[in-house]
């Protein structure tokens, strides 16, 4: 039994389907509590302030959020007893402010991007004295992480070498948490972060619009640790959106948008490393799905040669909490 709702934080590492001679496996982010990677920072920085002596039960904490920061927060907020203002771009989808708003989240909704919810929260936070844990900047958000997301990679993947982590660059706090801790275990680990390609800030390009909810800010976030990054891939909102059609149609696997586009880049890169490594088309079984169920022993699965190439990606949340942008029609 657990002792409460935040300590179910975690999610599976599940492999894909992947270009022949490499595999692909994705951390399956929808499983924890508040159905997103962000439960993860969102309570390593309610915890840091209350470490800090900033928070304590009754105080109200403000956050701007493109929304699943936004949901992680007012998840731990309901559990630990604080009341929260979420400052929200209106252009994001409707689910997100539904499951904000059923947590007991005030809504504040500005026209504009994230950077100007970010203006509206400095705001509140200097008028009202509400407490902002800024996930932008915050360092408790890429050590979450560290010490979470990497942790669990390190260990779900058997001993296993890691060639490369693939992930969407919000706040940065995923991609260099986790990509410190895999550098530390797998020393060669490329790192490779994924931007829209209309809002290609870190691959030079200008600020742009795009309809990726929560990859792409449009600037450089203060947590991501560029000196990580071997390289950055761009993809087309189109390209993602086909990519979480398949894999909900022929994987039976649920995602929004930046998981889709994450996915695109991440078999880009195992392409790249089977060709370079010569790999056999027919060396790297897929993914398996006979569970056996009713079975009492485990059934038995094809294991993965070290010869394959490994590539880590995140997929961030539910597919259901995109129905509304028609992603799935
Ligand atoms: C849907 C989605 N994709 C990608 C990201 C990027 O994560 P990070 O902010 O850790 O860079 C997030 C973060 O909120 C997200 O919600």
């Amino acid at each position: 039994m657990n002792r409460g709702i935040l300590g179910t934080i975690g999610s599976p590492l599940v492999q894909v389907s992947s270009p022949p001679g490499s595999v692909i496996a994705a951390k399956i982010e929808s499983k924890n509590p508040g159905g997103s990677a962000k439960d993860r920072p969102a309570l390593a920085m309610v915890e840091a302030a209350e470490k800090a002596g900033k928070l304590s039960p009754g105080d109200r904490i403000v956050e701007p959020t493109s929304g699943n920061t936004g949901i992680g927060l007012s998840v731990v907020a309901a559990a630990k007893g604080y009341d929260i203002t979420v400052v929200m771009p209106a252009s994001k989808s409707p689910e997100r402010r539904q499951l904000m708003a059923a947590y007991g989240a005030d809504l504040e909704l500005i026209d504009g991007t994230i950077s100007d919810a970010k203006d509206r929260a400095d705001e509140l936070e200097a008028e009202e004295g509400m407490i902002q844990l800024g996930q932008f900047d915050n360092p408790a958000n890429p050590e979450a992480h560290y010490r979470t997301t990497g942790k669990e990679i390190v260990e779900q993947v058997d001993g296993h070498r890691i060639d490369a982590l693939v992930a969407g660059i919000g706040t940065g706090g995923t991609i260099s948490g986790v990509g410190r801790r895999l550098k530390e275990a797998f020393p060669d680990v490329s790192i490779v972060g994924v931007e829209p390609e209309t809002n290609a800030v870190l691959s030079g390009g200008e600020p742009g619009d795009d309809e990726f909810q929560g990859m792409g800010p449009g600037f450089v976030s203060p947590n991501l640790d560029r000196d990580l990054l071997t390289d950055v891939e761009t993809v087309s909102i189109g390209e993602a959106e086909a990519e979480c059609r398949r894999l909900a149609r022929e994987e039976g696997i649920l995602v929004g948008q930046s998981s889709g586009g994450s996915l695109v880049a991440a078999k880009r890169i195992a392409r790249r490393l089977a060709e370079e490594r010569s790999i056999d088309p027919k060396a790297c079984p897929g993914p398996d799905n006979n569970v056996g169920i009713l079975e009492d022993e485990p059934v038995d699965t094809e294991p993965i040669p070290e010869s394959c190439p490994l590539v880590i990606t995140v997929f961030w949340d539910s597919g259901e909490r995109y129905m509304s942008t028609g992603l799935f029609e």
